[in-house]
């Protein structure tokens, strides 16, 4: 913010009658051409002030009459030019913090969120906009938002460090590292609650394989019936191997469809948390979601946020983040 003083509170104001023509007259005298018009609009002179005390010389200088000479008042002319003063504003944004560049550079979700304070205040400042240096769609961390408004940059965005959870698994249960250690912890735990076997049917799928999938379902149920269940290539979670579609096992294991209500189901919406997942989209969600309910699709967003969303009651991450509902896709 740039402040600066007004240079006419620092000077008198200019005389009336003849101590009005004889200040003009030492404008002319003393400072002359457009210097010293420039310092007279400063002060406040007028313009218009009679020349007739000033006579010019042979010479094409001016001489002062005696008039003139002998009522010459102080000069009424800006000694000392103000300084503007600069006020440089403070850095106030969270990401001006100790160590949060560090903890960016390094990589590590973990160290970022503790940077910031914790994952409380880490979500309170990307909510409140104070956050500049968090990117939700930047692929590289769990808090990553893709939706119908934000798309994987770039649109064919591939996961570096796929692995398959080893319970249960299926070729299609590839998540990303910390998800997929973090998907086994869960399904031991949930086994061993008695909530009965969870087992991953599909996680990560690529651009193309999603691209089809979708199409699929455009040909079959027609366009927006697809739109409701299933996400465009680029705009799925799936492709950020960050989430997973679950089904039940008790005596073998059911379909997708039938998870929502088993006790694997409700084992998860109390516990998932504790692993870094949350059940992403929930009934009653789809004007901010764009999707039917799918209580199957769980979401890793590391232990550390989804504590924070289940603490504090959030049911998509749109409201988690401060985010625009994103029902419908912007072009
Ligand atoms: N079924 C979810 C919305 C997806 O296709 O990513
Ligand atoms: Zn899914």
């Amino acid at each position: 913010m740039v402040t600066a003083h007004t240079p006419l509170a620092q000077h008198r104001a200019a005389p009336r009658g003849r101590g009005t023509l004889a200040m003009a007259m030492m404008f002319v005298v003393v400072i002359g051409g457009t210097t010293g018009a420039a310092l007279g609009h400063m002060t406040g002179a007028r313009a218009d002030v009679p020349t007739a005390a000033a006579e010019l010389t042979d010479a094409g200088g001016v001489e002062a009459t005696a008039e003139a000479r002998d009522e010459r008042p102080a000069p009424d002319v800006a000694t000392e030019l103000p300084t503007p003063e600069v006020a440089t504003a403070e850095a106030t944004t969270a990401c001006d913090r100790d160590g949060v560049s560090a903890a960016l550079d390094s990589g590590d979700s973990g160290a970022v969120l503790e940077a910031f304070g914790g994952a409380a205040a880490f979500r309170e400042a990307v909510a409140a906009g104070t956050a500049p240096c968090i990117e939700l769609n930047d692929a590289r961390w769990p808090w990553l938002v893709v939706n119908k408004h934000i798309a994987l940059e770039p649109l064919e965005y591939e996961p570096p460090d796929l692995t398959s959870p080893a319970e249960r698994n299926t070729p299609y249960g590839y998540l990303r590292a910390a998800a997929t250690d973090a998907m086994d912890e869960m399904i031991a735990a949930a086994a061993e609650a008695g909530a009965g076997g969870i087992a991953v049917t599909s996680a990560y799928r690529s651009y193309a394989t999603q691209e089809s999938l979708f199409t699929g379902y455009v040909n079959s149920a027609g366009a927006e019936a697809a739109e409701a269940t299933s996400a465009r290539p680029g705009h799925s979670e799936h492709q950020t191997g960050l989430a997973a579609d679950v089904v039940p096992c008790d005596y073998g294991c059911a379909g997708m469809d039938a998870f929502g209500g088993t006790a694997q189901s409700e084992w998860v919406i109390e516990n998932g948390w504790r692993y870094g997942f949350i059940v992403r989209y929930e009934e009653g969600r789809t004007d901010v979601s764009g999707y039917s309910p799918e209580p199957w699709h769980l979401r890793y967003i590391g232990p550390e946020l989804a504590e924070v969303y289940h603490e504090g009651g959030y049911h998509t991450l749109e409201d988690f983040f401060g985010l625009d509902p994103a029902p419908d896709y912007v072009d």
